[in-house]
């Protein structure tokens, strides 16, 4: 009796749980992206890849989130509507797959980018991603090496000059010292 009642036990919970499973697998929706944390230098354009598959059209939500700010970049449906928000209007390229375009980044655009879709069933699901938008310091830099070596041969160049004068210095005072010492000893002699 009791190894049957626990095999059907079993059978019920493993029924339940594949139905379950099926249900959960005909309403959801799946965003799949190659790569989630993007770094990019200033200027550059991002692509945020996402490949959506879902029931029906779904509609897609893109928001950008940094700190305590939360803005709407746009949202479309592939083949429907699309609306970008006046702010991204001329920097925003959307995609049919889900896939949203930001080109000629800025420091300030350094954050998260969350994705949403939602069917018409009105389920939803959301995605998140990490940008982060860096200063191109190369240049700055080279000019600054540059600017270190010239000051670092000035630097050399006065202390070898210094030095070479204190030489000199000390030589013509000896040499006029020596040049003084048969004239003193000429004077010294002279009231004699
Ligand atoms: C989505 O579409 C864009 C443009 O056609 C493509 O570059 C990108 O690779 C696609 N993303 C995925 C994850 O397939
Ligand atoms: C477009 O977006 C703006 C703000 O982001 C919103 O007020 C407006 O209702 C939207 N229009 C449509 C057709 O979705």
């Amino acid at each position: 009796m009791w190894p049957l009642r626990l095999w059907d036990a079993q059978e019920v919970a493993l029924f339940l749980s594949l139905t379950l499973y099926v249900c959960h697998l005909a309403g959801a929706i799946s965003i799949r992206s190659p790569q989630q944390s993007l770094t990019r230098p200033v200027q550059q354009d991002v692509l945020f890849s996402v490949d959506i598959s879902c029931v029906g059209t779904p509609t897609i939500q893109w928001t950008f989130m940094s700190g305590r700010v939360s803005r709407d970049i746009g949202a479309w449906q592939p083949g429907g509507f699309t609306n970008v928000s006046e702010e991204y209007m001329d920097r925003v390229h959307t995609y049919t797959n889900g896939s949203m375009g930001l080109s000629d980044l800025r420091i300030q655009d350094t954050g998260f980018y969350v994705i949403t879709v939602t069917e018409l069933s009105g389920s939803s699901k959301d995605e998140g991603f990490v940008l982060k938008v860096e200063e191109v310091l190369y240049e700055d830099l080279q000019y600054l090496a540059v600017f270190a070596v010239g000051l670092a041969s000035l630097a050399g160049f006065l202390m070898v000059s210094m030095w070479l004068m204190d030489k000199a210095y000390c030589r013509i005072k000896a040499w006029r010292q020596r040049r003084q010492m048969p004239e003193n000893d000429v004077t010294d002699l002279q009231p004699l």
